[in-house]
């Protein structure tokens, strides 16, 4: 199935019934990790913005992910952030009823990532240590893992330090947003967004995330803003990947 862009619930005879956003579970890893390299296929800063060279999520399903595509995902991961995925419910040209995971958003909340349960402590300390071991991740050269880090840090200090547009706001950092290819334009990644944007209303909070070239002008209409945009040239590629913001509207005083 290839699709292009759709802005209605219909692509050939197959049409949306329902789009579902439910936690992710470890058994979502793989196709997480499948999706999220999908989904950033075609993007020009992919090739040094692969999970391992952010190093940002640790043991999280992003981290499987170049083993995973090397050795069929087959493994599992962890993680303790917020991690929604979303799930359509089609019908095919027969009328059945079908379902697919078809995007995915990690974000992390305001107080931080969670405490990993004992079976989540168990896979990251012990189980993965070893698997990692007999079957290494190639890793970032350190150099180039500092310059993404600090071009993320200055990002985020730019953002909500001194003098930044949200100074010392709570904010919910949105990492990943990412939609199955043969999936966009169907409605999933602004479904996923909403849920965060809803959240950070509920807690006035503001959803802050760095943006692909793909993402941005979505993110722009949605209503998010840009904070900071610092850009840098690593191994040939600009990487410019702008902070950008969403703040929930303050009600307006009914006397003024
Ligand atoms: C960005 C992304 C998550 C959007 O997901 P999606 O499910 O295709 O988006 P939606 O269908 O919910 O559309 C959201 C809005 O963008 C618009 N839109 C979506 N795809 C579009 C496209 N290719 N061209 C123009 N507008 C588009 C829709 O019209 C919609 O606006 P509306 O509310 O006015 O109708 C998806 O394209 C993706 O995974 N891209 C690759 C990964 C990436 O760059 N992620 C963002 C950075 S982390």
């Amino acid at each position: 199935m290839n699709m292009s862009f759709k802005d209605n619930n219909e692509y050939g005879k197959i049409r949306v019934k329902d789009i579902i956003i439910s936690p992710a579970t470890l058994k979502d890893a793989p196709i997480m990790s499948r999706l999220y390299l999908l989904a950033f296929e075609h993007s020009p800063i992919r090739s040094i913005f692969l999970p391992q060279y952010t190093g940002m999520f640790g043991e999280t399903y992003l981290r499987a992910a170049q083993t995973n595509k090397a050795k069929g995902l087959k493994r599992d991961i962890v993680s303790t952030d917020v991690v929604l995925k979303a799930t359509v419910q089609f019908e095919d040209e027969n009328g059945k009823l079908l379902q697919a995971v078809a995007g995915f958003a990690h974000c992390t909340p305001p107080c931080g990532p969670r405490k990993r349960t004992l079976w989540e402590w168990i896979l990251s300390t012990i189980v993965f240590p070893i698997y990692n071991f007999f079957s290494p991740i190639e890793e970032a050269p350190v150099e180039r893992h500092r310059e993404i880090q600090e071009i993320f840090q200055y990002q985020l200090n730019a953002t909500f330090g001194l003098g930044g547009e949200a100074y010392n706001r709570r904010y919910w950092h949105l990492h990943i947003l990412c939609v199955d290819p043969d999936w966009q334009g169907f409605g999933i990644g602004k479904k996923l967004l909403k849920w965060f944007c809803d959240k950070a209303a509920e807690s006035d909070s503001v959803v802050y995330l760095e943006t692909s070239s793909m993402g941005y002008p979505i993110y722009l209409a949605k209503g998010f803003r840009v904070t900071s945009s610092f850009s840098k040239v690593i191994d040939g590629v600009d990487l410019c990947v702008p902070g950008m913001i969403w703040e929930p509207k303050v009600p307006q005083s009914s006397n003024t």
